[in-house]
């Protein structure tokens, strides 16, 4: 009899914990993770990411049906390397499944964009699966990693010889940006750290090279120009987009752990305070991108990609002051984000939260973040939720361990819902623009018009 009751208050707690999983609770906690404060905050953002926005960044990508997700090719490549970050910097293995499904071969990245990416779109898919298989050992992601750079390569690379090469931004071969050629470094980089593969070298070194000729990176300020004009192979001294920089010091970070020449280092730790400085709000002292507070949604996702960088910088320096100078950085913005940026009211629908495409299959979650790390908060959306989880994610401190069940949450994802623009999916002013032949569609942005199903 004493058993039999035992029986009963054991199935009871079962039921009691039952709705942990099922979305009704973010199921982060500060204890699982041995009180780091930002490893609890970048679990509850990612939670709060997967439940309002489609569970897969990249699911519906490639079905030709809608979610209600990014509404754009490289974000949802780039997401992922945050998610495998949090794995990795907490030793756990949360929505685990919804990354490993994101590996996709390169034709099928190829038709997913069409009519034809630009390769810095394409590059991000690159370094995202490269981190994959750098975490998770997952041969699979490497390959298509390659597959990715050797097609930059072969088609995006300017073989006629003028201007040290370079990588042209797209087939219209009339562009050479910054954000392509720092991708490609640090692609190429970490591809032959972990392939040892010789070829890879030799392009390593030409595109090295164009970075430096074209002296993208200003040797006086170490802020790197967004492009080059290519009529006189010179520098566009533009020099605000924070992601130019991240992605080159990621590079850098990557060619110091091949050669242990610590001149890249050197270099980087230059670019990092550079760029620090120049892009921090003089009254506030908050991260703040050029664009801020009027980011289109390409910008908002660069500030959280430089931060991210500046953490691989980190964990490659061996001189702990200036890892801690970089850690205060860090730990200001987290502590701003969450005091002036962020809304987590009761309910949080009262919070305003961006559904393109759809409204979201679990309940609404918070904290959400807005674009502008000054605040005051004033909307949710996945592009700026992307921004403020690498924020986090990038503040986590070193030997930081996820302790408990909730350590390998992974819930169902569900398909894409397959919606049209009758079921007016876009957030007002965008102009819902079918697609053909599918009977799918997108979210034009201001300044776009859909013309026969194309949006220009
Ligand atoms: C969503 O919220 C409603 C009402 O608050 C609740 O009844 C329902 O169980 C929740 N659904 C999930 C999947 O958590
Ligand atoms: C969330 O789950 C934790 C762990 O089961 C529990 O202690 C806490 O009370 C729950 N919070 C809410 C708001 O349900
Ligand atoms: C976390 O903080 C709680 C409350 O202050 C404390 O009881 C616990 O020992 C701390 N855990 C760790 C791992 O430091
Ligand atoms: C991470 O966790 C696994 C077990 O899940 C363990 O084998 C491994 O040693 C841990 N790694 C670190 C760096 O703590
Ligand atoms: C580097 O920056 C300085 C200071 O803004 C400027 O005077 C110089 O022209 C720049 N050099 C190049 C090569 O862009
Ligand atoms: C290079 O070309 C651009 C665009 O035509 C022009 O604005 C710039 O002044 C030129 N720079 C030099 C150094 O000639
Ligand atoms: C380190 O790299 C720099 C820049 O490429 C180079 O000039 C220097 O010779 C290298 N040092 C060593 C010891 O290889
Ligand atoms: C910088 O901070 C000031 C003072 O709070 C504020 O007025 C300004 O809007 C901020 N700039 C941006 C781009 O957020
Ligand atoms: C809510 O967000 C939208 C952007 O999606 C913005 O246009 C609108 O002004 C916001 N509303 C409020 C009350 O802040």
């Amino acid at each position: 009899m004493h058993t039999k009751h035992f029986v009963l208050v054991i199935f009871l707690f079962s039921t009691l914990i039952l709705p942990v999983y099922s979305h009704a609770n973010n199921s982060c906690s500060l204890e699982m993770f041995g009180n780091d404060t930002g490893a609890h905050w970048a679990c509850a953002t990612q939670f709060a990411l997967q439940s309002n926005w489609f569970p897969s960044p990249i699911a519906g990508l490639f079905s030709y049906l809608i979610w209600n997700g990014f509404d754009g090719f490289w974000q949802n490549g780039a997401v992922l390397e945050p998610m495998t970050n949090f794995m990795a910097y907490t030793n756990s293995t949360r929505y685990i499944s919804v990354i490993r499904s994101s590996y996709r071969q390169l034709y099928s990245l190829l038709e997913a964009y069409g009519p034809y990416p630009s390769f810095d779109d394409m590059g991000w898919y690159g370094l995202s699966y490269a981190r994959i298989y750098e975490v998770l050992g997952d041969q699979e992601f490497l390959q298509s990693s390659l597959d990715i750079f050797n097609w930059c390569w072969q088609t995006g690379w300017d073989t006629t010889g003028s201007c040290y090469g370079g990588f042209w931004f797209d087939n219209n071969v009339n562009a050479k940006q910054t954000i392509t050629n720092v991708e490609m470094f640090q692609l190429a980089a970490k591809l032959l750290r972990h392939t040892k593969d010789k070829t890879i070298l030799k392009k390593l070194n030409q595109i090295y090279e164009f970075i430096i000729k074209t002296k993208i990176v200003n040797e006086t300020t170490y802020l790197l120009s967004d492009g080059i004009f290519l009529e006189n192979c010179t520098t566009t001294y533009n020099y605000g987009p924070t992601y130019n920089n991240g992605v080159f010091i990621g590079g850098l970070v990557e060619v110091y752990k091949i050669t242990n020449n610590k001149t890249y280092l050197d270099l980087a730790q230059k670019i990092a305070r550079a760029t620090i400085a120049y892009s921090t709000n003089k009254t506030t002292g908050i991260f703040t991108e050029y664009c801020d507070p009027n980011c289109d949604d390409d910008g908002i996702m660069f500030k959280g990609i430089f931060v991210r960088n500046l953490r691989y910088l980190m964990d490659a320096l061996t001189d702990q002051a200036t890892r801690d100078e970089f850690q205060t950085f860090l730990e200001f913005n987290v502590k701003a984000i969450t005091e002036i940026n962020m809304c987590e009211k009761i309910p949080i629908c009262k919070c305003n939260i961006t559904f393109k495409d759809g409204p979201p299959y679990y309940n609404v979650s918070g904290p959400v973040f807005s674009p502008d790390w000054n605040g005051p908060f004033t909307y949710g959306a996945p592009m700026q939720q992307t921004s403020a989880l690498d924020l986090f994610v990038s503040s986590i401190k070193p030997d930081t361990k996820c302790n408990g069940k909730m350590c390998s949450y992974d819930p169902y994802y569900p398909p894409p819902q397959p919606l049209t623009c009758g079921s007016k999916p876009c957030p007002a002013p965008e102009v819902c623009c079918e697609y053909s032949p599918y009977t799918s569609y997108t979210c034009c942005t201001t300044g776009q018009k859909c013309i026969k199903g194309l949006f220009i």
